[in-house]
């Protein structure tokens, strides 16, 4: 059974800036995520190049327009991606443990000849869009170099959970799509399993206290249940534990000490 948060599933035509005041993802306690203001949603597939690293994203799916609809935020449906109630039969633990601290103070700073990476390792959803050509920690540093240059501009700009942000040291401004506010369902093919949900565009999320996240214009969201960094994915959708704490370990992360 697929729920409807208010029941309601007819587009309704609206003003943009009103619509864009309803755009909104709301955490549930211990359930799923709300979705108003008619955000699309979709279903993308991640794309490897010929060494088998991720290289983009492309729509497989575009589901029919809803005012509202409800996402699976457990991992147990039996109807994803939406929700069917099956987060109360197995008591879920929603715990919402992310940090509050904006962004750009928690990141790490790398600088290359023309660029300029920043790094918040916890937002990762290891995707790894990053590992091409070297990578990119590794192409920043050649950045006068317009190859290596280009390929960490995409790297960065592809990078969905925002752990990545590439800036021009030239006009201090960072590399970024405009996206339109959406959502998409992300499917990591190479690891045979479903990925995060990738929020684009800014749209906004209220934790289950009502407090607002900050607003950014790549996020993603855990819907596996098993984040310990939720409501954002931590890669928990494919790694183990051991894999996680070696990431943790690399990084400096101490998940007991998030600020
Ligand atoms: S989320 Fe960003 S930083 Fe993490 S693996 Fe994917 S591209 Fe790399
Ligand atoms: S959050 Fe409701 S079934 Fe997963």
């Amino acid at each position: 059974m697929q729920i409807d948060g208010d029941g309601k599933s007819i587009l309704r035509v609206v003003p943009m800036a009103d619509e864009r005041e309803k755009q909104r993802i709301k955490v549930i306690k211990d359930g799923p995520y709300r979705v108003t203001g008619g955000l699309p949603l979709y279903e993308q597939v991640i794309v490897t190049d010929e060494d088998g690293h991720s290289k983009e994203l492309v729509d497989i799916k575009e589901f029919p327009r809803r005012e509202t609809y409800i996402l699976c935020r457990c991992g147990a449906s039996k109807n994803k991606p939406f929700c069917d109630g099956s987060h109360r039969e197995i008591h879920f633990d929603g715990s919402e443990t992310a940090s509050r601290k904006p962004y750009i103070e928690k990141a790490e700073v790398f600088e290359g000849p023309d660029l300029k990476l920043t790094d918040a390792p916890e937002f990762c959803d290891h995707s790894r869009f990053c590992l091409r050509a070297g990578g990119i920690w590794k192409l920043i540093q050649k950045s006068d170099d317009p190859e290596a240059r280009q390929a960490a501009i995409e790297e960065a700009m592809t990078c969905p959970s925002g752990r990545l942000v590439l800036w021009d040291k030239k006009t201090g401004k960072p590399f970024e799509n405009e996206f339109e506010p959406s959502l998409v369902l992300v499917r990591d093919k190479q690891k045979s399993c479903e990925g995060p949900i990738w929020v684009r565009g800014g749209v906004a999320i209220e934790s289950a206290d009502g407090s607002m996240y900050e607003s950014r214009n790549r996020v993603t969201l855990c819907r596996c249940g098993k984040s310990e960094n939720k409501p954002y994915c931590d890669g928990s959708h494919w790694m183990n534990s051991e894999q996680k704490l070696q990431f943790q370990k690399k990084w400096g992360l101490d998940p007991n000490k998030r600020q």
